[in-house]
């Protein structure tokens, strides 16, 4: 099953959003797998961000992110990836939909709530930056025998 890594950046840990950024994405039918709060270090900071090392806000980008806590996820489900980049929005808030995540809940292009993999490959890499093998569970809601 497609895996997909998102991450509520510190502005939507400062504005207590990531309740309702988890109930999004458990209420749209994708599972949790892994989940963590975390103060992420410069050195994760550049190479989670490594494509745009080049690019005149590189430096922001990296101080923003490490300015305070993040909670960072793995999700799973079908499309999880794309659907996942859908929920959350076009990157500079003003041109994402209400009814996104960054739609919804922010102005700012720097200040833009959450993180989410583009593509196979940078979803298999920020994993493994954020998260060991044993910190992600799977697991198959339908058998229920844990709760009854
Ligand atoms: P990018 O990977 O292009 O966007 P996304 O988060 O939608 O995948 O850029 C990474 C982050 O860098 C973006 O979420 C916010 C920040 N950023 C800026 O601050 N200024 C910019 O002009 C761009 C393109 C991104
Ligand atoms: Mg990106």
């Amino acid at each position: 099953m497609e895996r997909t890594f998102l991450m509520v950046k510190p502005d939507g840990v400062q504005r207590n959003l990531i309740g309702e950024i988890v109930s999004r994405f458990e209420s749209k039918g994708f599972q949790l797998v892994g989940g963590k709060l975390m103060q992420i270090t410069r050195e994760l900071a550049e190479q989670h961000y490594g494509e745009h090392k080049e690019r005149p806000f590189f430096g922001e980008l990296v101080d923003f992110i490490t300015s305070g806590p993040v909670f960072a996820m793995v999700w799973e489900g079908e499309n999880v990836i794309s659907v996942g980049r859908l929920m959350t929005g076009a990157t500079n808030p003003k041109e994402s939909a209400p009814g996104t995540i960054r739609g919804d809940f922010a102005v700012t292009v720097g200040k833009n709530i959450i993180h989410g993999s583009d593509a196979p490959e940078s979803a298999v890499r920020e994993i493994g930056l954020f998260f060991k093998d044993a910190e992600l569970v799977s697991y198959d809601k339908t058998m229920n025998s844990w709760i009854n």
